[in-house]
Parts: structure tokens; C-alpha cells; sequence
């Protein structure tokens, strides 16, 4: 299996209007494969405009935000591409596609790297940022998959969540879970307290 990184991709349409999603980058030796889904506006971007910013960042609220509709995440001009980057990353990199291979459903696009920049430190690793990450990909699959699926990972995943994170990974928590109570009708669910155990009913109980 390729390594996969989970980061924020920015992209541009013809006009230069900034478009930014959550993708798993695939390595592919020293460049990136960027593989959108069909029908997707990154798709359609790339196809107009062959470039393509890798945003690392550990702010989960950018991850989760994208996919509940908060996509005015504050983004600056890059250095050597048309495509305007994530404001508060750590670090950014800027990719020209090199060459695309074709698929009905999730074409990829094989970039090279032309700059990679760091702008503030990686402080370490957090598991609510983690679990954050993890629900944020069952958000994107709500329709796909089963709703007991859904609930029992959720229900592992709270227990990070509930333990470790601060304030900004709580508020992405927050974002997702309205978002699934949305799909299925229910509760809420809440992170939990301190120790990790849920607080109040349980979604899955509504
Ligand atoms: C961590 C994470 C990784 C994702 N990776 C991909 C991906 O590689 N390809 C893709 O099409 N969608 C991926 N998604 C889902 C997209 O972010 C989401 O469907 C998004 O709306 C893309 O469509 P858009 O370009 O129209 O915004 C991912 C979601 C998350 C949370």
C-alpha cells in the first residue's frame, strides 16, 4: 500500500477563485498523486488549472469545516503557482500536475514538487486531532456506509476526543457530529467528558 497523507488541497478555477477540500495525497516517489473523485470541484480545477497547493496543517477545524459547509478559511497568494494557499498551515507545498491518468470515476493527477515552505512548527501529534480526521472521512461517506458502522467507530473515536483535545478539535467534533445527528435525525452526540466517557444520551440512542 502507497503512503497516504491527509491534508488540505487548494486549487483554482479559471477566474483564480480558491477552492479548498480535505484529500489524501498518494507519495509517488517525490512527487504527489492527487486523486479526486468524479463529479468533484477539485477535479474540475485541476483540469482548468494544472496546479495544486498541499496545505499541511494540524488546525482539524479546516478538515472538518470543508465538509460541513465552512469553507472561508483565510488563504494567501503562493510563491510560484496561480493557486492561493491555506493562511494558517504549517507548512505548504506548491505542485504543477505533471501528467494525468485517466479513470471514469477517480482520475489522477501526478504532480511534482516545485516548493516546499514551512511556516510554523509541528508541535506534535494529538489523538483527537486523529480521531478528528477519522470521523471527518466517515462524514464524507455518509451515504456509503452502514449507519451502525458509523456509530461504533464513532463511539471509539469520542473516547480520544474526549480525553485529549482542546478546544479547537472539540469545535471540529462538534461540526461532524451535528452534521451525522443531521443525516440520521437524531441527537447530537457530545465529546465526552475529561475521562472520556460520553456525556448524555448518546445519538445512537435517538
Ligand atoms: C481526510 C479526508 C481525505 C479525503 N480524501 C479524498 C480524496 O483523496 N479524494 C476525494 O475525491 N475526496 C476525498 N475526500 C472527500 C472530499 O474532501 C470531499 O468529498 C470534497 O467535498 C471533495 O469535493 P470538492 O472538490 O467538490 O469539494 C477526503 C475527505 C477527508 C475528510
Amino acid at each position: 500500500m502507497p503512503l497516504i497523507r491527509e491534508t488540505i488541497v487548494t486549487t483554482a478555477d479559471p477566474a483564480g477563485v480558491v477552492h479548498m477540500a480535505p484529500l489524501g495525497l498518494i507519495a509517488d516517489g517525490k512527487g504527489w498523486i492527487v486523486a479526486p473523485f468524479h463529479p468533484s470541484k477539485t477535479l474540475d480545477n485541476l483540469r482548468h488549472v494544472p496546479f495544486a497547493v498541499v496545505n499541511y496543517t494540524d488546525d482539524v477545524r479546516v478538515f472538518a469545516g470543508c465538509l460541513t459547509g465552512r469553507h472561508q478559511w483565510p488563504t494567501v497568494a503562493s510563491d510560484e503557482i496561480p493557486v492561493q494557499r491555506l493562511a494558517g498551515a504549517l507548512a505548504h507545498a506548491e505542485l504543477a500536475v505533471d501528467y494525468v491518468t485517466e479513470d471514469e470515476k477517480r482520475p489522477r493527477f501526478h504532480c511534482r514538487v516545485l516548493r516546499l515552505v514551512t511556516h510554523a512548527p509541528f508541535l506534535g501529534f494529538n489523538r483527537a486531532q486523529a480521531a478528528v480526521i477519522e470521523a471527518a472521512i466517515l462524514v464524507s461517506r455518509l451515504e456509503m456506509l452502514p449507519r451502525d458502522k458509523i456509530e461504533k467507530e464513532i463511539a471509539y473515536l469520542q473516547i480520544a476526543v474526549g480525553k485529549t483535545a482542546g478546544a479547537p478539535e472539540q469545535e471540529a467534533w462538534q461540526w461532524l457530529m451535528e452534521s451525522i445527528a443531521a443525516r440520521y435525525g437524531g441527537l447530537t452526540p457530545t465529546s465526552g467528558d475529561h475521562k472520556g466517557r460520553p456525556q448524555g444520551r448518546p445519538y445512537s440512542g435517538a
